[in-house]
Parts: structure tokens; sequence; C-alpha cells
């Protein structure tokens, strides 16, 4: 049986190439789709969700409006990262689809509790509608088979030296949804970075008489354009990994580690404290106070080619 998902976007380049990859799984039953401030603004998130659908010619799937902005902090995309519209500059036909009538939190909630097998969501954008899910119905949330969320760093991060884009645009949702006790998988840039499409791939993608495949290959071949004036590839799947450590985790390694969220106001904000260290430190000893951090699973590396393979494999048009 194909395993139950919602999808949490920000739409977003990538957020379409896992869009494109999870529909074309027939592993994955794509229950609804939820759509969050980030990459550019959630109206916007909506209009690129459902484009991307006809792009599929997906069945009739719900696309719900959630958080018009973070919890704290108003909204800052990153419209120069994927274009002024969020996807390149593929400019799809609009889509006559019409959102949910409901708030993404309320879609999350009876899809939750309508699957008969406990549900996974997948969430590939800022936090805000999961943490606002966590807060409104704290008991829904148990029904949740577990949370993959891209986001974060055990390394370095992108937004700023340490912080990861969807972290750092919303670290107080991130931080309700690692101490909610939902079981959680990190796919932060430590993966991120490394699945990336080569230039042979891309030319095949372009030239593809396929619309689907050549609509990939404009994603992956957007030139970004930094408010500097430099420009820059970045033909990485991305968000479309997250998908990928789904249903084939024999595909990356996972390491579970202690992880909190800084969201004190200062340069480190939006980071993920990864806990690797083996041995006691000085902070537990001198701090009775200090809770447990919540033990993560993480994706820390990744077979790069034969993940790159299976999403390719899944562009293959269907006889
Ligand atoms: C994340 O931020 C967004 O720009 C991407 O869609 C991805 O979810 C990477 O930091
Ligand atoms: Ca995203």
């Amino acid at each position: 049986m194909a395993r139950p998902v919602i999808l949490d976007v920000d739409t977003g380049i990538d957020d379409a190439l896992a869009l494109i990859f999870a529909h074309r799984r027939g592993d994955l039953d794509v229950r609804a789709i939820t759509c969050v401030a980030g990459n550019t603004g959630v109206d916007q998130v909506v209009l690129n969700t459902c484009a991307v659908l006809d792009l599929l010619a997906a069945p009739d799937i719900p696309v719900a409006a959630g958080a018009t902005r973070p919890l704290v902090e108003p909204p800052r995309d990153a419209s120069w990262v994927h274009g002024a519209g969020g996807l390149a500059d593929l400019a799809l036909p609009p889509s006559a689809r019409q959102p949910a009538a409901l708030h993404a939190v309320e879609i999350l909630r009876r899809e939750i509790l309508a699957a008969a097998t406990p549900l996974t969501v997948v969430a590939l954008g800022p936090l805000t509608n999961l943490a606002l899910l966590i807060r409104t119905y704290p008991d829904v949330v148990n029904r949740i088979e577990r949370i993959v969320f891209m986001g974060g760093s055990a390394s370095t991060g992108n937004a700023s030296p340490v912080a990861e884009y969807n972290i750092w645009h919303d670290p107080e949702a991130a931080a309700i949804m690692l101490n909610s006790g939902v079981p959680l998988t990190m796919y932060g840039l430590d993966v991120y970075r490394r699945v990336i499409a080569d230039t042979a791939l891309l030319g095949e993608l372009k030239a593809s008489t396929d619309p689907l495949q050549r609509a990939v290959g404009a994603l992956l071949g957007f030139e970004v354009a930094a408010p500097t004036g430099e420009t820059y590839a970045n033909p990485l799947i991305g968000d479309a990994g997250a998908v990928c450590g789904l249903v084939a985790p024999e595909l990356f390694e996972f390491e579970t580690w202690p992880v909190q969220v800084e969201f004190a106001r200062g340069l480190s904000r939006g980071q993920t404290l990864v806990d690797r260290r083996r041995t006691l430190g000085e902070d537990a000893v001198h701090d009775s106070r200090r809770e447990p951090w919540p033990r993560i699973e993480m994706a820390m590396s990744c077979d790069a080619e034969r993940v790159m393979a299976l999403f390719k494999d899944a562009l293959r048009p269907k006889d």
C-alpha cells in the first residue's frame, strides 16, 4: 500500500521538484499539499503549487493556504534565489484549480484524522504551519507517523553562516516542532547540498521532447541572480532529496543526535545546534535544570549518484 503523505511547501524551485518526484512515485499517496510563506508569499506559493499540479496532470489533490508570515518576525522571502514568482522563469500557465476553503492547519488536521494508517508529513518550507498545528491540536499531532523536514544543518548555514533558510525564517516554529515529541527526521544542508544534476543531465532534460522533463531542466538550470550582481548555477534537487530519503532510506546515512534551535536574537539565530559530543559536558554537570534535548534522526550523508539516479528515474515518461 502506498504511504499516505502530506507535503507542506513554500514552492519554490526545489519544492516544485519535490512535488514532481512525490507525485511520480507510486509508493506515495499525496493526500494534501499545505502552503506556507517562505521562498515567496503564501498566495504565490499556492498559485505555483497548483501550476505544478497541472504540469503533472495530477488529480484534484487539496491545496491549502496556511501561514502568511512567521510566528514572530515579518516574512523575508528568497525570491532572489527562486526568481520573482518563485518558480525560476518557468512561466507555467495559470491554473484553474481552486485552493481549499479551509486553512492549511485545518486540512492537516482533517487528513491526519482521516488516514487509516498514520500519515507522514514532509515539511519543505519554514515550519510555521506545523507549529500552529501542534499548538492548536496537540492530540492530533500524536497521530502523525513522522515529520520529515528539510531544514537545519549540522555544519554551515546558507541564510546566515550558521542558519539554514527554513529554520532561520521561523526559528520559534522550528523550536515548537523540535520539542513536540513527534518522531522527526531532519534532512539538512549536510545532504541537501550534495545531490547535484551534472551538465550532461541538464542538457538531456532541457533538450527533451517531454514537457515535464523540459520543465525540470528549466528549474534545475535556473541561474540565481544575487543582489550583489553575481550570477551562479544552483542545479540541486534540494527539497526533492528529502522525499528521496523517505522512499529510499538505504541511499542515506542517518544518525540520531540531540538537537535544539537557537532563537535568541543575535548572530546565531536560527542555527540548529547538534550535540555530537560523546562525553558529558560542564553544561550538564553545572546546570541541573538543563532539560535533555530532543533526539532527532538526521540524514548526514548519502550516495549522491544513486539519489540523483532515483530522481531521474521518476521523470521517465509514463507508457
Ligand atoms: C531551503 O530553503 C528554500 O529556499 C528551499 O526551498 C529549501 O527548502 C534550503 O535552505
Ligand atoms: Ca522549500
